[in-house]
């Protein structure tokens, strides 16, 4: 990266001392994630965010959702700054709130909204969080989907999955028991969701037609051409990609999981990754020993996670030595109190 821009990065963060805490989520580009202070999945920055009180900025190296729920679990006197505004994720914008209570409004005409509990994927935005919280629900990461679905199926009979289809089909199906025809999916676009009353009300898990257009680019051929091209090859995938994929890999986890796996694997050993790219060739530079290759020939980063580069993140750290609050993210207090509970009862998982 520019020296210059790495100079001025340095002088910025040594200029807010303590002041400042620095969160990466691992899918950012190298150039950021050297200036983190903590890095991670959704679940662990979550975590670093709340456990942090004394930082008076904390700046989210991520997307939009996830400084939401930063600015959520922090005090009200910390400053939670997204250095650039226009890092969003499509999939948390593939449910909106109108449309999710719609789909509720229709599961109280067909009398079976006591019986559902509401579960949204930490990628949602907090309007769609606090929903979750006014109905007694939770939040879940990839690194906990099986532990909130444990919860919520102990809280009542039927769940409503939001917005990633795939999480929760591959928690359900992959690591729950159930079977594909437990679950259904509401397309937000069509009337009724696109399901008769009969199929919502046999349904155990209501999903939602949301994905993410990163993971969802891995399709079974590819883990079938890597499997021909490098013998003995393992597949190591994200539960946000699609069933097919998820039930022909190897290994599934969380970003957090997929580092994990990779830095105990033994040296000579072939790896084919399927998450976001800046993280799959951190990996390959790291692990040389090892055989570390992206699961897709195609280059598949996220571009919105990619919004935050280093001109971006120098920018917001002289404007707050400066004196200035670039960028800062805020959620209004009524909609904050109702999606901390469910996050709340996402971090008392057991
Ligand atoms: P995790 O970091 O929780 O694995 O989530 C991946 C992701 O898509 C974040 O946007
Ligand atoms: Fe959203 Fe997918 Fe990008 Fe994560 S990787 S921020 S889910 S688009």
């Amino acid at each position: 990266s520019d020296p210059d821009l790495v100079a001025r990065a340095m002088a910025a963060k040594l200029a807010l001392g303590d002041r400042v805490f620095v969160l990466g989520h691992h899918y950012q580009r190298d150039e950021v994630i050297q200036f983190a202070d903590v890095t991670g999945d959704s679940f662990k920055l979550a975590r670093e965010a709340a456990a942090r009180p004394d930082a008076e900025f904390i700046v989210f190296c991520g997307v939009h959702f996830m400084a939401e729920s930063a600015d959520i679990l922090t005090t009200d006197a910390q400053k939670v700054i997204l250095p650039d505004l226009a890092a969003g994720c499509s999939m948390a914008d593939m449910a909106v709130l109108s449309q999710v209570e719609t789909a509720w409004d229709l599961f109280e005409d067909l009398g079976i909204a006591a019986d559902v509990v509401p579960v949204t994927y930490m990628n949602s935005s907090a309007d769609i969080k606090g929903f979750v919280g006014r109905n007694k629900g939770v939040v879940c990461t990839s690194s906990n989907a099986k532990r909130a679905l444990d919860w919520a199926f102990e809280q009542g009979s039927k769940v409503f999955f939001l917005p990633d289809q795939h999480l929760g089909r591959n928690t359900a199906v992959l690591e729950m028991g159930y079977s594909l025809d437990d679950c259904v999916l509401y397309d937000p676009h069509k009337p009724h969701g696109g399901l008769t009353p009969e199929q919502l009300r046999n349904a155990k898990m209501i999903l939602w037609r949301g994905h993410c257009s990163v993971h969802g680019r891995f399709t079974l051929s590819c883990v079938e051409e890597i499997r021909e091209r490098v013998p003995g090859v393992n597949v190591l995938v994200h539960p946000e990609c699609r069933h097919e994929v998820v039930t022909a890999a190897d290994h599934v986890g969380s970003t957090e999981f997929i580092i994990k796996t990779i830095e105990a694997a033994p040296a000579g050993s072939a790896w084919a990754v399927g998450t976001e790219l800046n993280l799959v060739r951190r990996l390959a530079n790291a692990h040389p020993d090892k055989q570390i290759m992206f699961l897709d020939r195609t280059v598949c980063y996220c571009s919105t996670m990619n919004r935050i580069d280093l001109p971006h993140l120098v920018w917001a750290l002289e404007e707050l030595v400066a004196g200035r609050t670039p960028n800062q993210i805020t959620v209004d207090p009524d909609t904050s109190a109702y999606a901390r509970s469910a996050l709340d009862q996402m971090l008392a998982l057991p």
